[in-house]
């Protein structure tokens, strides 16, 4: 399958995040529109959970601010935006088909 990892049927909601485990490693899942994000939920600093942070949808520039310290992450990319966080949080593919998810560790 390509590296895909089937997680299985999910409601998603708009902009509203869903924290998955993928091979034992806490993921945040984004839809926004037609499109699905995913990367690492826990921060880079603290390791606090993005699913509680901010999420700001703009266009271009998507991005979840971490609840504890404050720390931005993008989430096509993953890479920091804002510290006290500098090192970015893993990112994956995503693609919905017939309303199940999957993911798939992108390569950076
Ligand atoms: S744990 Fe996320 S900014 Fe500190």
């Amino acid at each position: 399958m390509d590296g895909w990892i089937d997680i299985g049927a999910l409601e998603l909601t708009d902009r509203k995040p869903v924290r998955i485990a993928v091979d034992g490693d806490a993921v945040l899942l984004l839809k926004t529109g037609n499109q699905v994000f995913a990367i690492g939920n826990q921060c880079t600093h603290q390791g606090a959970g993005l699913d509680r942070g901010v999420i700001k949808i703009a266009g271009s520039v998507n991005t979840v601010t971490c609840p504890a310290h404050g720390s931005m992450f993008n989430l096509e990319t993953g890479k920091t935006m804002r510290p006290p966080a500098t090192k970015p949080v893993p990112v994956y593919d995503v693609k919905v088909e017939e309303g199940r998810v999957f993911v798939r560790p992108r390569e950076t």
